[in-house]
């Protein structure tokens, strides 16, 4: 088998018919729901997505709600999941589609990926699970399974690769059942075809025509071409705090973690950057009456790591910095989204230094 072949596809739907695991969002796969989830699921686990989801959805229920959260709130139910701009993009899709699609999010392929935030994947996705339109939804555990179906080599991070795989599933799909396939295929790589550790080989629907099964070799498929290193970066967190409040900012509109909460912080390698910068960095410095040392954390971005040493730091005198925003250990816990990223200096300040 160069290529998938329409004959295999029954035992795939079969399996997934006994095996689809119970989701929130597979109970209603309306339109919003789907959307809602999969944006959630991509870089994060279905186990660690579930409680987020479940808490958007009771208080965004619709797209309505969802463009008209404020940014604050959005910030506050996506805290802990990561990458904020999938937060940000939905938003700014869903007012698109209360102006231009009525409320409801269009049964077109092509419209879906006019939205903010929405590629081929996601329009794939809401597509074929909510609207049942003949179109693949192809995602890394996807490409694993066909890379493995076929013991095929090509390098499965390459658009060419993707490409062909896609057009190949979508050679097979199942046009009264897209939605299901599509998930089917999802489920099998995240359940059974499983990456790095062994696949579960003698669970899977495919085993008998699985070519890299029947060579013994499942692992040697995807084939990735090996990444740089991820680059490092070094920084000192401060826990300022200044009669029981504590010190956060926003950070800058551009870079990692672009316009979200931080605890101050500067990198080793460029402390106090600009002239503000040292200004403020000078301020602290005089107005510090105690400082301890609070602990390392270490936060993995996809091109960069993060090297944190926290400290906290009791101010003698308020910083009169316009930036800042002074915040109670309730405040924090309930109204402020600090990313996980700087989660060892929150979970000091609430667990390790409560009053
Ligand atoms: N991972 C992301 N979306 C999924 C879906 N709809 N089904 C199974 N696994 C998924």
């Amino acid at each position: 088998m160069e290529h998938l072949e329409k004959r295999i596809v029954p035992a795939l739907l079969n399996w997934y018919d006994y095996n689809a695991r119970i989701l929130p969002w597979r109970s209603t796969p309306t339109p919003y729901r789907v959307w809602i989830s999969e944006i959630m699921l991509q870089q994060t686990r279905v186990e660690a997505v579930k409680p987020y989801y479940d808490r958007f959805m009771e208080e965004l229920p619709d797209v309505k709600a969802l463009a008209e959260v404020s940014d604050d709130r959005l910030m506050k139910l996506w805290e802990g999941l990561g990458y904020y701009n999938r937060a940000r993009n939905l938003k700014i899709a869903a007012q698109t589609v209360m102006e231009e699609f009525g409320g409801e999010l269009p049964a077109d392929y092509e419209a879906l990926l006019s939205l903010k935030g929405i590629g081929e994947y996601t329009a794939g996705a809401i597509g074929s699970i909510a609207h049942g339109l003949p179109v693949p939804a192809v995602d890394g555990n996807v490409l694993r399974v066909v890379a493995r179906l076929l013991a095929n080599g090509d390098d499965v991070l390459k658009p060419a690769t993707k490409r062909w795989m896609t057009k190949d599933i979508k050679d097979i799909m199942p046009k009264d059942r897209p939605g299901d396939f599509n998930q089917a295929l999802m489920e099998l790589g995240a359940t059974v075809c499983l990456p790095n550790g062994a696949p579960l080989c003698e669970e899977c629907p495919w085993d008998t025509v699985c070519k890299a099964h029947k060579q013994g070799n499942e692992l040697a498929f995807p084939f990735k071409q090996p990444k740089k290193p991820r680059k490092r970066e070094d920084k000192n967190v401060y826990l300022l705090e200044y009669e029981g409040r504590f010190a956060l900012r926003k950070r800058p509109e551009k870079g990692l973690l672009s316009g979200l909460w931080e605890f101050p912080s500067e990198d080793c390698k460029t402390p106090k950057g600009s002239s503000e910068e040292k200004q403020f960095w000078d301020d602290v410095e005089k107005l510090t009456v105690q400082f301890d040392k609070i602990g390392k954390g270490k936060h993995i971005f996809s091109h960069v790591e993060w090297h944190m040493t926290g400290y906290h730091i009791l101010l003698g005198e308020k910083l009169l910095e316009k930036e800042l925003v002074w915040v109670s250990r309730e405040e924090m816990k309930k109204e402020y989204a600090v990313p996980s990223a700087f989660e060892f200096v929150k979970d000091y300040l609430l667990t390790k230094n409560p009053e």
